[in-house]
């Protein structure tokens, strides 16, 4: 899988007529690992190739943790009649599906197209996606009515290989092909139960566009039309038609909607899908209420910083009772600072007042050897900014943070790959890039609020994205980043292939995460310790061990419920290994607006698919890291974040991860043991239909558990005798607690 990818191209789906339909490339392909440049030719003889599957990754077809070149080849017939069908007849495309990570496209033997690059075997620029490359009709590498050999050689750098996802298949290009439907504004909600939004249309084309726009909202369960309205557009380079609705809001439901353009020349349609935002999490109540966890850990003699979580009308005052020696708390703001140098369990009371009254909360801080008792919860800069990542952007997020988030409970604010320089200074100390004046100064500004900051580095000489690692300077990086305040830091293999053996050893995975964890017990300062590795050699069985607070269990995540789905559900050999302090992190959310780079988009998980997501991740216990733009933070995003019961499933003190307790063709339930005796159950619906299901206690390990509690809603359900049934959404989820 890639290792920097900067942006994914974000396609608008199209429907189009006869013509754009095209030769499907979706069968016949054959496969081999291995380089020749032999391969590309049309006469070669590739009768022998085992035939492989252009939508799964080659390390699910016989090809286990395969990486480097392989060659697909296909066979294929392109008539002619696919250009007399077209309304524009000048040039054909060849949509390949997702690539990963780079090719290079052969067309009867003659190199037609490229993405990405490598240089004397080595990868040099990594680009996972889908790939549309456009070739002239009179091109001579195509053979009009005649076999074709297509012929693809692909470098994949690790991870998933190959071609898979998307569609494949040759078409004429078309008048809507440089036509986009921007529906990336986010939903307005108004007081009056409706919603309201824009979206634009608009291209960068020679040509002027005139159609139909029509706009449809289905009722999800019944498809049938809600809404449906039709206008006429016109637009050119320059002039975007912009098309604006307000629409009812549905409650605890998503609209389908589509907006599909039908051009007037060429009779192609460009259509766009999406599902309108619902909200199931209650508006939080005026009266003080404490969030978070209920317990903190701590190490001796070392800065401590908490500020205690609490919702309510301001201006809320904090006092705590019991704190330990060393310790104080501001009671204008619940940050909790100062140093205690003996080691102890000390339980101590919150307390939160404000006009409407007093609330409590019993709490642990553990001062002792072990940290990140619970997740953490914070926002991370990779899957909203990539490589784009700046000062201001961070402190956005962090005001962001503050002032919408930490009241329950968010705290940390990592700067991912892309804040280093590309060379040490001549003493050998790291320095933040021109992108980060002062690191030192983000790092008091970030603490000023009572939040906390997260930096990035690679064990390698190199980052993920081509930056300098922390290879051979471990102590130094480490000293580093006490010196600006850092609290947390994740270290991402990425280049240390180059370092290590080429077949690595379980100690060989062990090594740099032992080097880097003995530099930074030298700092005296609380760093959690992120491992990022993607699950090499089975991290979550010696993570721990190793004193990682968290470890990747998966490769990066996509915002596609495909992508997401996978990683999540697939969380079953690492589960029985999170305990306080040490959690297996399936990566970063991918819900608001995501984009890996300097464009952010809306994430292509539909509204049911975020609740599954949050839900799913909440069960595992995973550490939450916000992967958005937090500056364009939506209604709907904030409160998908913002649902402390939820958010108290991640947080459990007990930390322990959720199992997969019912498997089924079209659903499955997972099942969290908590502190309080209460186990959170996830009812996940994983197909495309909307499913009711039914949980019978006595079968389902729940004997005994009679109180039912939506999580979302925050409200006891009532159960019809001794069963539970529920209709959950396509791709939805129902989250309850039961209690005995
Ligand atoms: C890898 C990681 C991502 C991100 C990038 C940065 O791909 O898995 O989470 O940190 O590197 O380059």
């Amino acid at each position: 899988m890639k290792k920097t990818f900067m942006l994914i191209i974000l396609a608008a789906a199209f429907a189009a007529g006869a013509a754009a339909q095209g030769v499907s490339l979706e069968n016949g392909w054959v496969f081999s690992t291995g380089d020749s440049s032999q391969w590309a030719s049309p006469n070669y003889n590739d009768k022998n190739w085992k035939p492989i599957d252009v939508h799964h990754p080659w390390e699910q077809q016989g090809y286990p943790k395969y990486d480097g070149f392989g060659w697909y080849r296909l066979h294929v017939f392109i008539p002619s009649s696919l250009k007399d069908k077209a309304y524009l007849k000048d040039s054909v495309r060849l949509n390949l599906g997702i690539i990963d990570d780079n090719d290079e496209v052969y067309l009867n033997g003659k190199l037609v197209a490229e993405y990405g690059g490598q240089a004397n075997g080595k990868i040099t620029v990594s680009n996972y996606g889908p790939r549309s490359y456009t070739l002239a009709a009179n091109n001579p590498a195509i053979l009009w009515d005649k076999e074709n050999v297509l012929a693809i050689r692909i470098f994949d750098t690790g991870g998933d290989g190959g071609i898979y996802g998307g569609t494949h298949n040759v078409v004429m290009s078309s008048l809507l092909d440089n036509v986009t439907i921007n529906n990336d504004e986010s939903f307005d909600f108004g007081d009056n139960g409706s919603m309201s939004k824009s979206i634009t249309l608009l291209t960068n084309s020679k040509y002027s566009y005139a159609g139909q726009l029509k706009f449809e909202a289905k009722e999800p369960e019944t498809g049938n039309v809600a809404i449906s309205k039709t206008v006429q557009v016109a637009f050119s380079a320059g002039k975007p038609y912009i098309y604006s609705f307000t629409i009812d809001r549905p409650l605890k439901r998503s609209y389908q909607l589509t907006y599909s353009f039908t051009e007037d020349r060429s009779h192609d349609v460009a259509v766009k899908f999406e599902g309108s935002p619902y909200v199931l999490t209650p508006w939080p109540s005026s009266k003080p209420r404490i969030n978070g966890p209920s317990v903190f850990g701590a190490r001796p003699d070392n800065p401590f910083l908490y500020m205690i979580p609490a919702t309510g009308k301001k201006p809320l005052y904090y006092s705590v009772s019991g704190l330990p020696q060393g310790l104080k708390v501001d009671e204008n703001t619940g940050i909790i600072t100062g140093i205690v140098s003996q080691k102890g369990d000390y339980p101590v009371v919150f307390s939160v007042h404000n006009h409407l009254g007093t609330k409590t909360k019993k709490f642990t801080i553990k001062i002792g050897d072990v940290i990140g008792l619970t997740p953490a919860l914070g926002w991370n800069s990779w899957n909203a900014f990539g490589l784009t990542v700046n000062d201001d952007k961070v402190r956005v997020a962090a005001k962001t943070m503050v002032t919408k988030l930490a009241a329950h409970g968010w705290t940390y604010i990592n700067i991912d790959d892309g804040w280093e320089t590309a060379q040490r200074l001549p003493g050998g100390e790291i320095t933040p890039n021109q992108k980060f004046p002062d690191m030192k100064g983000m790092a008091d500004y970030v603490h000023s609020l009572g939040l906390k900051i997260g930096i990035y580095s690679s064990p390698g000489p190199r980052t993920c994205g081509g930056y300098l690692g922390t290879w051979q300077h471990e102590d130094q990086d480490a000293k580093t980043y006490g010196d600006w305040g850092i609290d947390y830091l994740k270290y991402d293999w990425c280049s240390y292939s180059e370092v290590t053996d080429k077949d690595p050893t379980l100690e060989d995975y062990k090594k740099p995460y032992q080097v880097m964890r003995a530099s930074l017990d030298k700092i005296p300062r609380d760093i959690l310790f992120s491992f990022c590795q993607y699950g090499m050699g089975d991290v979550w069985k010696w993570g721990a061990e190793v004193g990682g607070n968290s470890w990747r269990s998966t490769g990066d995540i996509e915002d596609t419920w495909q992508s997401m789905s996978t990683i999540g559900f697939n969380q079953i050999a690492d589960g029985p290994y999170a305990q306080p302090g040490h959690f297996n992190d399936p990566d970063m959310l991918v819900v608001g607006k995501v984009g890996w780079g300097s464009n952010q988009r809306n994430s292509r998980l539909t509204p049911d698919e975020q609740y599954t997501h949050i839900s799913l991740w909440s069960l595992l216990s995973a550490p939450l890291l916000i992967g958005c733009d937090m500056g364009k933070l939506d209604e709907f995003t904030s409160s998908l974040l913002t649902n402390d019961e939820v958010l108290a499933i991640d947080q459990d003190a007990l930390g322990k991860e959720a199992h997969q307790a019912i498997k089924k063709e079209n659903y499955q339930v997972w099942i969290k043991d908590l502190e309080d005796g209460s186990k959170a159950v996830g009812i996940f619906n994983t197909s495309e239909t909307y499913q009711t299901i039914t949980l019978k206690p006595n079968d389902d390990g729940l004997s005994g558990y009679t109180k039912i509690r939506d999580v979302w809603q925050q409200k006891y359900l009532i159960s019809s005798g001794n069963n539970f049934t529920v209709k959950v959404p396509p791709h939805g989820v129902v989250l309850v607690r039961v209690e005995r």
